[in-house]
């Protein structure tokens, strides 16, 4: 080489060199930046898989998507990971699943998916959606050997869906006369409306689903069953939305303990089914007083909310009621990381606890369902150590809790109003009940079921004059 031409070469070196390390050190800086999972953490997450695992010994270079992870994105993410449901993206094929397979590890290990929060160190569950430890094994390994497509002659036979309804072809639907008008934006109050159900005899119901018009703005709906009688929203014009007087609302969902609910919908929710053999009563007469929180999403829109049932036949033996038990005194001061409010129900006849649903907005933290034995025994049957708004999720019981006339329902919530929860809307307000998500709630819904003869006013009946003595003397603050 002469030496002007290495003087070329020295120049070339020295011009690109520098453009090309500030570009590397830009491009590693880009990619953490972008990737939003918190990989150190999940360094720090032990994963404990026991030996001898049922799902065959996964070999990290054998493992591919069609022969090992199509069965496990079937059994545990495609109920929602599937065009029409309410994951935004498919895992249907390969195609659309390989881009999400390092988010997907980071989900399955940090537990974010599939949905499912209860500590599995409390309670057994009918609907358990954790994801067992095999199946996390593969998924994990997959993505660490780059994700392989491998042979779609090895895939099983798709997965089959139902559209629509889930509950099958219902017996009945009750839908809103009218469609609701959601504007773009703005803040709206819980809208009700009565639906009379017509029925001149009593009539037991078996499942209930619940379809929102639009899930992008529906942000819950109840339906509540308003017994013959009832004075409750007495005024109201069947069929016609209505906003309740301040009087009606203010008793917020306390105090309701004679009205039912029959079907419900939150983001994440499978439909309601009662245990074999039981039903929920409908009584002849009744009325549903169906109440929908609708959240504006930015364009205007409308939404007519339906939900079916279907009817048990013949006569069942036990009644299946859903009640709560509601703290809506309190006041979580400004700031503070980790505020106890508790609500307690004493039950006034022998029933059965066949399933719980938390309730709590953005600060919600934790929230634990315990029973106390007249005997004093206690066990704790749900805890939720990191609630999460976003999911409502109801926790159906494996063998329903026999639960003698007397025992206690006690839920313990703490809540998170400091500026280290990113969900907080104002760290430095003081926060007290209300409808919307930047107020709080805290209710411990439960499903009870009783023999189908016994009057459910003996359960309330305890719990009112309890309430009333209680309330004032341990829950006040
Ligand atoms: C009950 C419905 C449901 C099930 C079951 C479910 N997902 Fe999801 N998933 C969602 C929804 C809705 C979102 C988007 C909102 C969110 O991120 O919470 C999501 C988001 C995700 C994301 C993106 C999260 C992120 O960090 O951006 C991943 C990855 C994911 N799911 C993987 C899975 C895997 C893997 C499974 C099964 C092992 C699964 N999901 C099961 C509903 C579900």
């Amino acid at each position: 080489m002469r030496t002007n031409q290495r003087w070329v070469l020295a120049g070339a070196i020295l011009l690109v060199l520098p453009p090309l390390i500030v570009a590397m050190l830009t491009m590693s800086h880009w990619s953490r930046a972008s990737s939003p999972s918190p990989v150190a953490d999940i360094a720090k997450i032990s994963v404990t898989i026991p030996p001898g695992n049922t799902a065959k010994a996964v070999n990290n270079s054998a493992v591919s998507f069609y022969k090992d992870v199509v069965p496990v994105l079937q059994r545990n993410c495609q109920g929602c990971h599937r065009p029409g449901e309410i994951a935004p993206m498919s895992f249907l094929d390969y195609k659309s699943t390989r881009p999400w397979a390092g988010l997907m590890k980071n989900a399955v290990l940090l537990r974010k998916m599939p949905p499912w929060f209860a500590d599995p160190r409390y309670g057994k569950f009918a609907n358990d959606r954790r994801l067992p430890e095999a199946d996390l094994k593969t998924l994990v390994a997959w993505v660490d050997a780059g994700a392989p497509e491998g042979n779609p002659k090895e895939a099983p036979a798709p997965a089959k869906w139902t559209a629509g309804w889930k509950i099958g072809k219902p017996d009945l639907v009750f839908e809103m006369p009218n469609a609701f008008n959601v504007p773009a934006s703005g803040i709206l109050e819980y809208q009700y409306v009565v639906i009379p159900t017509g029925f001149t005899e009593d009539r037991w119901v078996q499942m209930t689903e619940m379809r929102p018009g639009n899930p992008a703005v529906v942000h819950h709906a109840n339906a509540f069953l308003r017994p013959p009688g009832s004075q409750w929203m007495a005024d109201a014009r069947p069929g016609v939305v209505f906003l309740p007087s301040a009087a009606q609302s203010k008793s917020g969902i306390a105090g309701r303990d004679e009205y039912e609910l029959l079907a419900s919908y939150t983001p994440g929710m499978q439909p309601w089914m009662a245990r074999p053999g039981a039903a929920k009563l409908v009584k002849a007469g009744s009325d549903i007083v169906l109440e929908i929180h609708y959240t504006p999403n930015g364009t205007a829109t409308t939404d007519k909310t339906k939900f079916g049932l279907i009817f048990y036949k013949g006569q069942p033996e036990r009644r299946e009621l859903t009640m709560n038990t509601t703290n809506s005194d309190f006041e979580i001061p400004a700031g503070a990381p980790h505020y106890e409010v508790k609500s307690q129900y004493v039950l006034g006849s022998d029933s059965e606890l066949v399933g719980t649903m938390p309730h709590m907005h953005l600060r919600g933290k934790d929230f634990s369902y315990k029973v106390v034995y007249p005997t004093g025994e206690s066990s704790t049957l749900l805890y939720v150590p990191q609630y999460d708004f976003h999911w409502q999720l109801y926790y159906s019981f494996e063998k329903p809790v026999v639960m003698p006339k007397g025992t206690r329902i006690e839920c313990t919530a703490h809540f998170d109003n400091s500026p280290n929860n990113p969900m907080n809307p104002d760290p430095t307000k003081n926060v007290r009940w209300g409808q919307q998500s930047w107020d709080e709630m805290m209710i411990g819904w439960f499903d009870i079921s009783i023999p189908a003869k016994t009057d459910p006013g003996n359960l309330y009946r305890s719990q009112k004059s309890y309430n009333r003595f209680f309330s004032w003397l341990l829950w006040r603050r």
